[in-house]
């Protein structure tokens, strides 16, 4: 009986580790609580699959900086590739390339394209684009990780974007 609600309280509740780290009677008093949350873990989730699952839940509340941080590349991908490609060489005419773009070399006027977008005459490497681009919805850390990613692919050589810089320019 014991072993199980150790069992459990690895396998169903954040508080693993206080518990662990207790002592037995303190144990006895979170048993009640833990058989119960195990309980109700095994009726929303089925206790076959559970596990694999709910054993990441304490590392990922735990919620180190690097697990978080968002990656330009899926950024790029989510939000970017549509138009733009996933090689960064845009659509003929239409979407203006991010590759080896001449437009790219004034930092804070891509910035202003991200987060602003644009509408109308454009010009990348003496080829006038006439569309339109939506503003994008990201947050400074999000900005600054897509570009950053952007000076950084496509043959592009470029620093690296901050989100300081990104929320000093959105602050215009
Ligand atoms: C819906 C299509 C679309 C999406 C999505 C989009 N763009 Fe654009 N982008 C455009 C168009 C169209 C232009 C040119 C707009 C104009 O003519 O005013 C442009 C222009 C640009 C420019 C300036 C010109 C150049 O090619 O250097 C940059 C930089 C840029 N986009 C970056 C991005 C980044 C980064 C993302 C993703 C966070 C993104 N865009 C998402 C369509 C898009």
């Amino acid at each position: 009986m014991h072993f199980q609600f150790r069992r459990f309280s690895y396998k169903f509740t954040p508080h693993h580790r206080a518990v662990h780290q207790n002592t037995t009677i303190q144990k006895m008093k979170f048993a009640g609580i833990i058989s119960l949350l195990a309980l109700a873990g095994c009726l929303i989730i089925s206790c076959g699959d559970s596990g694999s699952k709910t054993e990441k839940q304490p590392f990922e509340a735990s919620g180190t900086p690097a697990a978080s941080a968002p990656s330009g590349e899926d950024i790029y991908k989510r939000a970017c590739a549509s138009c733009h490609m996933a090689g960064g060489d845009g659509i003929a005419n239409v979407y203006p390339p991010l590759a080896k773009s001449d437009y790219i070399t004034d930092k804070e006027k891509t910035i202003l394209q991200v987060i602003k977008g644009s509408s109308g005459e454009l010009v990348v490497n003496g080829k006038t684009y006439n569309n339109t681009m939506p503003p994008q919805q990201l947050n400074d850390d999000e900005v600054a990780a897509v570009l950053s990613y952007v000076y950084s692919s496509f043959g592009n050589t470029g620093t690296a974007v901050t989100a300081a810089e990104v929320a000093a320019v959105r602050a215009k």
